[in-house]
């Protein structure tokens, strides 16, 4: 058996699709259009590229972008009152700092400083509360993990008393997500456990999983004897293993041996073209949601 490919390239282009027409909607009826602010410290190329790419999207949508990147060294308090300067623009309704930051600025800090009603990335302790409480009401739900829901329901996977297992307890991916999946909501309401580096036996937690969603940024770690025959599996892991000689492009290896994986499995995710496409697609959501508060 061969699993059905999810691809987060096409389910992001209806997304966007999405995001433009109702664009168009809001510069009718408001006379003004989404407006994202990204911040980038250094020049990181793993950052660069992503910054790039959300930029790039941004503008593809229709939103008001503004790309301000900055230098390494900027001082903390220099980053803090940028932020406060995009908090207080009307035309602003989302502000992204590009993680991480260089070691002599505090994260929490940064995070903290952005107004919860423009933090797009859902970072900020009052959208991270919101999220416990009930995902149905959240403003926004981080981009990541709400591209994995997104690509669970839209490739027809049941999990209402599915088993959930997540590998992986980053505050960006693992933690939300097995917070999503076991919310009482349709899109969710499976039973989910977290594995991790301290977990006894990960294989026999994963062959348990009806819907396995990897995040441990380990190339491979996942092997196919531990996939449930007929799972679904996403693979959020984007490991660069390597440099095409030719292209120059990174080579981007996932957290789950793909080739043997899709063997067993029933659905799953490539890298790349799986959940890295829907991470930008629903920060564009996010910052439209944002707008829309803002407008009313
Ligand atoms: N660095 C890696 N992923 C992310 C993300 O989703 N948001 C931000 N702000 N930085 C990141």
């Amino acid at each position: 058996m061969t699993a059905k490919i999810i691809s987060g390239t096409e389910i992001r282009k209806t997304i966007l699709a999405e995001i433009k027409a109702d664009v168009e909607k809001m510069k009718i009826k408001h006379g003004k259009v989404p407006g994202l602010a990204t911040i980038l410290v250094g020049k990181d190329p793993g950052s660069v590229s992503y910054v790039t790419l959300k930029v790039k999207t941004a503008l593809s949508v229709g939103f008001h972008e503004i790309q301000d990147d900055q230098p390494e060294d900027i001082r903390e308090a220099d980053l803090l009152a940028l932020i406060d300067k995009y908090n207080n623009d009307p035309d602003i309704h989302g502000i992204l700092v590009q993680l991480p930051l260089p070691k002599h600025i505090d994260e929490k800090k940064v995070i903290n400083a952005i107004n919860p009603d423009k933090d797009v990335d859902a970072f900020h302790p009052a959208n991270v509360g919101s999220l416990m409480i009930c995902c149905d009401e959240a403003r926004f739900l981080p981009c990541t993990p709400a591209g994995i829901q997104e690509m669970i329901v839209r490739s027809g996977t049941p999990t209402c008393g599915a088993e959930v297992v997540v590998v992986g307890r980053s505050n960006i991916v693992g933690k939300p997500i097995a917070m999503m999946m076991a919310q009482k909501s349709v899109c969710a309401n499976a039973t989910v456990t977290i594995v991790h580096t301290k977990t006894k036996d990960l294989a026999a937690h994963c062959k348990h999983a009806d819907i396995l969603i990897v995040a441990a940024g380990v190339p491979g770690l996942v092997k196919p004897e531990w996939i449930k025959p007929g799972a679904t599996v996403i693979d959020v892991g984007v490991n660069r293993v390597g440099m095409n000689e030719t292209t120059g492009k990174a080579i981007l290896k996932g957290d789950v041996d793909f080739d043997a994986a899709k063997e067993i499995a029933g659905k799953i995710t490539p890298v790349p073209g799986g959940v890295g496409p829907m991470t930008i697609a629903m920060l564009m959501k996010n910052t439209l949601r944002a707008a829309q508060y803002a407008l009313g």
